[in-house]
């Protein structure tokens, strides 16, 4: 933790060797159209908590496509993909820590 972040005051900060390399981008989760992929993705506390179940399926599709081969999808604690999820497996299930795999690979590409 501390090597990537400052503590400032009550919030973390991003050190600004590795700030350089971060872009902010605003957009909908519905319509993800970010560039490139990616080894993480953080989605703690909003289409696993407000969408339906239909705009869930949608997102985490999206999502699967965007990680890299293993990369890593974070949800909250307290939120769960559902059962017929394909695609990722449970890495760490009650902290909400999922692995991305081909659809095709083990247990039948589904969520275990
Ligand atoms: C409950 S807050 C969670 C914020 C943060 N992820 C966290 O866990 O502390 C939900 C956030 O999602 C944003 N939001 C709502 N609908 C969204 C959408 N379709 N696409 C992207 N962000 C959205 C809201 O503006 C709000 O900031």
């Amino acid at each position: 933790m501390t090597q990537g972040f400052v503590r400032v005051e009550d919030e973390y900060c991003l050190r600004p060797v590795y700030r350089d390399e971060v872009e902010f981008l605003k957009q909908d989760l519905r319509f993800i159209v970010s560039d490139g992929t990616f080894h993480l993705v953080l989605c703690h506390n909003l289409a696993f908590t407000y969408f339906d179940d239909a705009t869930q399926s949608e997102v985490l599709r999206k999502i699967h496509d965007k990680l890299r081969p293993g990369g890593v999808l974070v949800i909250g604690s307290h939120e769960s993909l559902s059962q017929g999820a394909s695609g990722f497996w449970a890495w760490s299930g009650k902290q909400g820590i999922y692995r991305q795999m081909d659809r095709g690979e083990g247990c039948g590409g589904k969520l275990r």
